[in-house]
């Protein structure tokens, strides 16, 4: 086939091609939801030092809208995070009791490719996304990330077993397990190992009381047929070991080196060696793809009753309904990250991410746009900060409280629409926040100077921007032009400016006009609220599906609700999704 007529394997979906043009918000800090320890622990520890990371001040909760959220963050983290742990709604069809399926499972993929480009910008180069899925989505979600990755950047799907016990009323399978999609930023992602365990040591042995220590049969042929490593091995008395069908694992002068150390011991008859891999040479063990030891890696009933300690005075129904078990995101962290690395969570949910990332000394971006950020997260990592959560991976990481957290908002758009309709600056925003935004807007990192007023932020070493709601005349703009010099560039924006000039180290732009086509401006949910929109019609005649964001008018028949599992299922990013309050799940006998 000519490169030409190529075809890229892919999966479409109802408004695949829709983007949105997102604004890059600015966040604002609330001083008085932020938190930390009243003292540092280890103020001085440095890097490689017990104790480092020293206390961890800066971690972010952002309570808002994911979407916007990881765009505000755009400017600051792309390239900067290591790990990103997401367990969004799986789509398990209760918040679209009124859609057919094809356009609830085109919105859902839309709603996460959006996510997950952002996601993927924000990786750093030896990063990697751990996705939490059931069977609902993960197998369209793979092609649609492996498009979006490259399927050279798939790492694996871990079967993670969620429930502690089967369903013996399920009518096919009882469905036990989610599925963890994991992808590397760059391909070649090495993953760090896992200490090792009883049950792998247990392999080790010494029946001849060997000085090194247990050892275990290790494999003696070369995995591949290799024609240098197919020779006889010459045995003590001078008789000769044929070797095996694809030769031996090592050359003749590697194997004589590790007879001589013995590493490789002859049987009493010499027609065999064997192969002695000793237990003191072993590194740290590689992550299996499947996580069943529920001691080691916890599951959802557990994650509930660690949340139930942590608020013993909430009733059972009105807890968060589906946690992640804290060992759970341990063992994610470990394989992934190392102390002092940046983690992400932004489907945040009760916390546990942030929770687990600060008791292992990991610095965390949480975002959360339900209710539930004030009432479970905010709380929780209190609780974590002051040393009073006992519970989870707290001695397993020896935590014994500190740090602390930054609270943001999203800040409003920054435009808004005057009551002729036209857009202006919104009344929200002062100068400041006037500044920052634009600031992100024009890909400026906002810095403002102490001696310099032009001085608002830098592109580069030499370039700089200048905003201002003042009108400039001809004569502040020649004054500005000779104070930044010839060897530096200023972007001026500006409400208006008289005077025709050009000063070859200016450029001046006009606000609002010059940023109106930079993003959608407004438009704050990107959620899709499922619940408002239209109700059904009742007419049938409705070929037509219009799928842009907030306009879907696609209406057949109501899905006939399944009874409840007990495990409800979130309801796909609403607003204040994630308590009792979800819906009657219409899961396969899925269960979180
Ligand atoms: C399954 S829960 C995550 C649970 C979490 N792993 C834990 O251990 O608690 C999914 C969360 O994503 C949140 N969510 C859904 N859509 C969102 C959006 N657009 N922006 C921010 N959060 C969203 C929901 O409110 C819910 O809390």
């Amino acid at each position: 086939m000519s490169r030409k007529n190529k075809q890229k394997l892919e999966l479409t979906w109802i408004g695949k091609e829709n983007r949105p043009k997102l604004e890059p918000r600015i966040l604002l800090e609330d001083p008085s939801r932020s938190y930390h320890a009243s003292h540092r622990v280890k103020p001085d520890a440095r890097p490689g030092e017990p104790g480092f990371p020293s206390d961890l001040f800066d971690n972010r909760l952002i309570f808002g809208d994911n979407l916007l959220a990881l765009k505000a963050l755009e400017a600051e983290f792309t390239g900067k995070v290591k790990c990103v742990y997401i367990d969004p709604p799986f789509n398990t069809g209760q918040a679209f009791d009124h859609y057919e399926d094809g356009l609830e499972h085109s919105l859902w993929l839309s709603l996460m490719r959006d996510r997950l480009e952002l996601l993927r910008a924000l990786l750093s180069s030896d990063g990697t996304l751990w996705i939490h899925l059931d069977d609902n989505e993960v197998h369209y979600l793979k092609v649609v990330m492996d498009e979006m990755f490259g399927r050279e950047c798939f790492v694996s799907a871990i079967a993670w077993r969620a429930a502690d016990s089967s369903n013996n009323d399920a009518k096919q399978f009882s469905i036990d397990h989610n599925t963890i999609l994991v992808y590397s930023r760059e391909p070649g992602w090495l993953s760090r190992t896992l200490p090792r365990t009883d049950e792998a040591n247990a392999h080790y042995k010494n029946p001849d009381n060997d000085p090194r220590g247990p050892w275990f049969m290790g494999n003696v042929s070369s995995p591949h047929p290799r024609e240098k490593l197919q020779y006889d091995m010459p045995t003590p008395s001078g008789k000769q070991i044929p070797h095996p069908h694809n030769g031996w694992r090592w050359s003749l002068d590697l194997a004589r080196k590790k007879i001589a150390a013995g590493q490789i011991v002859f049987v009493d008859d010499e027609t065999r060696i064997i192969h002695k891999t000793y237990l003191a040479d072993q590194k740290g063990l590689a992550p299996s793809s499947i996580w069943h030891d529920i001691k080691q890696t916890g599951h959802n009933r557990q994650a509930k009753y660690e949340l139930k300690k942590l608020f013993p005075d909430k009733p059972t129904t009105e807890l968060f309904s589906t946690p992640k078990p804290e060992r759970l995101i341990e063992r994610v962290l470990r394989i992934a990250t190392k102390e002092g690395d940046w983690v992400l969570d932004s489907f945040a949910g009760s916390g546990t991410t942030g929770a687990v990332a600060h008791k292992m000394g990991r610095q965390w971006i949480m975002v959360e746009r339900g209710d539930h950020c004030h009432e479970f997260i905010d709380p929780r990592l209190r609780k974590v900060i002051g040393g009073q959560d006992k519970g989870g991976v707290t001695d397993a990481t020896d935590w014994k409280g500190g740090g602390g957290f930054r609270y943001y908002n999203l800040a409003p758009s920054l435009l808004e629409k005057d009551r002729w309709g036209n857009w202006v600056i919104s009344k929200e925003y002062n100068a400041e926040m006037l500044t920052e935004a634009l600031c992100k807007l024009e890909g400026f990192a906002y810095a403002p100077s102490e001696t310099e007023y032009w001085r608002h932020g830098h592109s580069t070493e030499r370039d700089f921007i200048y905003v201002t709601t003042q009108p400039l005349t001809r004569d502040m703009l020649a004054k500005l032009s000779d104070e930044v010099g010839d060897d530096c560039t200023l972007l001026v924006m500006c409400k208006s400016f008289r005077g025709k000039a050009s000063f070859p180290n200016l450029t001046v732009k006009k606000i609002p006009n010059a940023v109106m086509a930079k993003c959608e401006w407004g438009q704050d949910d990107y959620s899709l609220e499922i619940r408002n929109l239209p109700e059904p019609e009742p007419s049938a005649d409705d070929e037509q599906a219009n799928t842009s964001p907030g306009k879907t008018k696609v209406l057949r028949g109501k899905r006939k609700p399944k009874p409840s599992s007990g495990n409800e299922e979130p309801t796909l990013f609403p607003a204040t999704e994630g308590s009792s309050k979800a819906k009657a799940s219409g899961a396969k006998g899925a269960r979180r």
